[in-house]
């Protein structure tokens, strides 16, 4: 029978994660596949086949791909654009044969306490923490680190769960919080959820992101994004812009580089997370094996004229495309930002007024009817904005986190009288 090839992508057939399709297709010219639970119901025609299973469960794509191995085809290697299938991807990728990354940086990349104790035993600075199940542990953690701490579950992602303590009752009422929000979310996500992390508090709101372009035995930072959080004691990702003015800064992107060599991820881009605090030392918040989420691959893409999903899967695929990403220079600024109601019920959506000349996009998600909570994670959203500047700024601007403001303010219509609560 002949033989005959596909990529499969994970993880690419959702929202803001378009762009990786055409990525794939500039990295090769086999066919793109993609997977999801019910190829039947849920067929995306973006792909040029999609498998019937569940993109987060090795299992199901193997016994998927054997389907389809009797027919001919084959996948040349997996690829996970998001953190629910970094570990799935890599497995099969394992199973068969096809590369990948070692389980014990799957591991790592996705079990932050793990993360943290390879983060140190390679010297690379990141706060302290403490694993903890039950209210006691947690009281001991608090002593043992000192107050503020940051209370997060060791396995989510989208600041869901993420709160900040500055007291002990704080710390008990967040840890109730964190769990809460694993009680609504833990299945839909398939994580455990069963322990949580104690984290000393890099106490101040700045915070990038860098994208990194791994390979075996170097590594080339692609983008540094500029993070904008919500008020405290929950820290949402507000607005992300690329470039930030911290681009040229090289102790920085030395940093994000050793991160992800501590962790041993030697393919693919990867997504490091770094807070500044007081006096300007870098720390390592996290690490993620995969291409930075929320659409900021599209601002990259906007900012450097280049498909950050292209070497991703160029990467997967064993081209080497270091020297691309050593040569790249930001052309523009790029922004995303979200939207967000003030709390209360949203009694009406005004949209269709003329916007702004930078906005670039905007997508509203919310609807009459809908309830608005304070900003806490990326399930307390009601849209999107993204926006273009031809400048490259040369100290942090405020006008993605404005602009976002003000429209929400003329878009979303409160409700008088009715309180919600946290
Ligand atoms: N130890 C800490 N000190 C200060 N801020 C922290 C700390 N840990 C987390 N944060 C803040 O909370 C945010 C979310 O935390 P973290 O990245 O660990 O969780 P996450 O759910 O994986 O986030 P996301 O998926 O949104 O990146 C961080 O980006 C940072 O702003
Ligand atoms: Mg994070």
């Amino acid at each position: 029978m002949l033989h005959k090839e596909y990529i499969l992508l994970l993880g690419a057939d959702q929202y803001l994660r378009e762009r990786a399709f055409s990525g794939a297709k500039r990295a090769t010219d086999i066919p793109v596949w993609a997977a999801t639970e019910d190829a039947v119901r849920k067929l995306n025609r973006t792909f040029d086949n999609m498998l019937s299973a569940d993109p987060r469960d090795a299992e199901s794509l193997l016994s998927a791909i054997r389907a389809y191995s009797a027919q001919g085809w084959h996948p040349r290697v997996v690829v996970p654009l998001n953190d629910w299938t970094v570990d799935s991807a890599n497995a099969v990728n394992r199973a068969l044969g096809l590369g990948g990354l070692d389980a014990d940086t799957v591991t790592n990349a996705r079990n932050k306490y793990d993360m943290k104790q390879a983060l140190v035993a390679a010297g690379v600075l990141t706060p302290r923490s403490r694993l903890v199940e039950s209210e006691e542990e947690l009281l001991e953690a608090v002593e043992a680190i000192g107050l503020p701490v940051v209370v997060k579950p060791y396995d989510f992602g989208g600041s869901g769960g993420v709160v900040l303590a500055t007291t002990r009752e704080e710390a008990v009422a967040g840890l109730a919080a964190s769990k809460a929000v694993i009680a609504q979310y833990g299945s839909a996500f398939n994580i455990l959820g069963d322990k949580y992390l104690v984290e000393q508090c890099v106490d101040s709101d700045d915070e990038v992101s860098v994208e990194v372009l791994c390979g075996a035995g170097r590594a080339e930072v692609l983008a540094v994004t500029e993070k904008y959080l919500s008020p405290r004691p929950w820290f949402a990702e507000v607005a992300h812009l690329v470039p930030s003015h911290r681009t040229g800064d090289a102790e920085l992107t030395a940093l994000a580089v050793r991160a992800c060599a501590a962790l041993g991820i030697d393919r693919g881009l990867a997504h490091v997370e770094i807070k500044f605090d007081a006096d300007g030392t870098a720390w390592v918040i996290e690490v993620a094996a995969r291409p930075g989420g929320d659409g900021i691959m599209d601002q990259v893409e906007r900012a450097y004229g280049i498909n950050p999903y292209w070497l991703h899967v160029g990467s997967y695929l064993g081209n080497d495309l270091l020297d691309v990403v050593a040569a790249a220079e930001p052309v523009r600024t790029s922004a995303i930002a979200f939207l967000k109601a003030e709390p209360g019920r949203i009694e009406e959506v005004l949209d269709g007024k003329p916007l702004p000349l930078e906005v670039r996009s905007i997508n509203i998600s919310a609807k009459p009817g809908d309830l608005s909570q304070a900003a806490k994670n990326w399930s307390t959203r009601e849209g999107l904005i993204e926006l273009e500047w031809d400048e490259l700024f040369g100290e942090k601007t405020w006008l993605p986190v404005t602009t976002a403001k003000e429209l929400s303010d003329q878009i979303f219509m409160i409700g008088a009288g009715e309180t919600v609560g946290e």
